[in-house]
């Protein structure tokens, strides 16, 4: 550690302390190790703040050049890898500005006029979130095209459609693909409206009161990109519904992610056999030989559980806190950080696994002909071509699975002469086709399963995610 007279934060702020803090004091105050990471935003706020102060003539233009040359070296130092950090400094506001003093002297001092860390670090987070949100953005689209370029691979490939776990309807792996795909396209609404939302500038709410200076908060809200100064500065030094919106749009993500993985685990699994994950995408286990399991999807399904914890986590912090800034809104920076990398790697991770996962349509076809999974197809078939009500179409249909159970197989067991011993009236002459072939082709409703309906939901997604 330097000497102590830079690396100690309470020379920043002590001058009404007869001794320095405890050790563990200077331990449980600190933030640096954490919020370090907002380096690049806290530059960029301060250079904003300091060129207003020297636009409406609070600082000299002299001295406003001189920070924003010492903050430019501070950005290039950091960028370059090579900033010491001490613990001593409390937190990244402290850290610049001691380093700023030491690269430009006395100016440095002018830069906390009409501000207070409390604006500072409400602006500084709001821009990493702000950030957070676009990263967070591509990397769920770099999601959605390898959804949508392994959907249209397998437009037409079947596979069984399941409620509660159970054969239901013969269904296509590219409806089922892109059914992913419109989770990813909420979600990403829901990053881009929680944006639209956050974007108003906390800076120049100062400690919690505004300040006598005359600042130009619209100044500095167009320098750093919002969209207006936040109205009233108790709001913009307390208000953290950013960073919880952050969080609950990154849980909601995480959720679908999670829906995935567990999707991909089952599907790989022998009595499934519906996917073979590369070798890139696998691991082994350290006694048995054969084994080939699927670690990333385990992972990205239990990051959903701790990316929730961190959403908890905030929600429960800011419950019950008074007005204005009060010390527990520090942890706000932790779980933040902690659900972005989570996120970001469990994307990246899903992006991989689907555009590398090797599907067996034969299997998926053979499991999907199982269960009767035709048999609404049947019932169906009785409605139009019989004019049953359906109601009564469902009575016989489930008579005729009966039977072919009896039997000892499935509806392609099923006669016309059974249909027409079931329900005499019916005058069946040739059964329907009850083929999966037939039965997901005749899904053409809008939002069905349908190959063609299918083709055209990938054509709309491609034009999405080329805007
Ligand atoms: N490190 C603090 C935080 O992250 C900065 C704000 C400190 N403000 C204060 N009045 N102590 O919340």
């Amino acid at each position: 550690m330097s000497d102590k007279r830079n690396s100690d934060s309470s020379k920043l702020w002590g001058g009404r302390f007869g001794s320095g803090p405890d050790a563990i004091m200077r331990e449980i105050n600190a933030s640096i190790p954490v919020d370090k990471r907002l380096w690049r935003e806290d530059i960029t706020g301060s250079r904003a703040h300091a060129a207003m102060l020297a636009a409406q003539g609070i600082i000299s233009a002299a001295d406003a050049a001189v920070i924003d040359s010492g903050l430019a070296q501070i950005a290039a130092d950091y960028e370059a890898g090579g900033v010491p950090e001490h613990i001593d400094l409390e937190d990244i506001h402290m850290q610049v500005e001691s380093r700023l003093k030491e690269l430009v002297g006395d100016a440095a001092g002018r830069l906390h006029t009409a501000r207070s860390r409390n604006d500072q670090v409400a602006t500084d987070f709001k821009l990493w979130v702000r950030s957070a949100c676009a990263a967070t953005d591509a990397s769920i689209k770099a999601l959605q095209s390898a959804l949508v370029f392994r959907a249209a691979e397998h437009a037409e490939s079947i596979m069984p459609g399941f409620t509660h776990l159970q054969v239901a309807q013969p269904i296509t792996l590219g409806h089922h693909l892109m059914a992913y795909y419109e989770m990813a396209k909420r979600d990403r609404s829901r990053f881009a409206d929680c944006v639209h939302r956050m974007n108003e500038s906390p800076l120049g709410s100062a400690a919690l009161a505004g300040t006598g200076f005359p600042i130009d908060r619209d100044a500095t809200a167009a320098a750093l990109g919002f969209d207006r100064p936040m109205a009233n500065s108790m709001d913009g030094v307390s208000d953290r519904d950013f960073a919880i919106e952050y969080l609950g749009c990154a849980a909601q993500t995480a959720l679908h992610l999670s829906r995935l993985a567990e999707e991909l685990i089952l599907w790989a699994s022998q009595p499934f056999g519906f996917i073979k994950l590369p070798d890139a995408w696998s691991t082994g286990s350290s006694i048995m030989p054969q084994k080939r399991n699927p670690d990333a999807a385990e992972l990205v399904r239990g990051h959903a559980g701790r990316i929730l914890g961190c959403f908890h986590s905030l929600m429960v912090t800011m419950k019950g806190l008074p007005l204005a800034y009060s010390k527990d809104m520090q942890n706000d920076k932790a779980p933040v950080f902690e659900a972005h990398d989570l996120l970001d790697l469990s994307l990246a991770a899903m992006t991989g696994m689907i555009t590398n996962v090797t599907f067996v349509p034969e299997r998926m076809r053979t499991v999907a002909a199982t269960g009767f999974s035709t048999a609404t197809d049947l019932a169906d078939w009785l409605v139009r071509d019989h004019g049953l009500p359906f109601r009564d179409a469902h009575h016989v249909t489930g008579a005729a699975v009966k039977l072919c159970e009896g039997r000892g197989g499935g509806l392609e067991l099923l006669t016309a002469d059974d249909l027409n011993t079931i329900s005499p009236q019916l005058a069946v002459a040739k059964l329907c086709d009850l083929s999966v072939e037939g039965s997901v082709a005749s899904r053409t409703s809008a939002g069905g399963t349908a190959p063609v309906r299918v083709r055209e939901a990938i054509a709309n997604a491609q034009q999405e995610l080329a805007e």
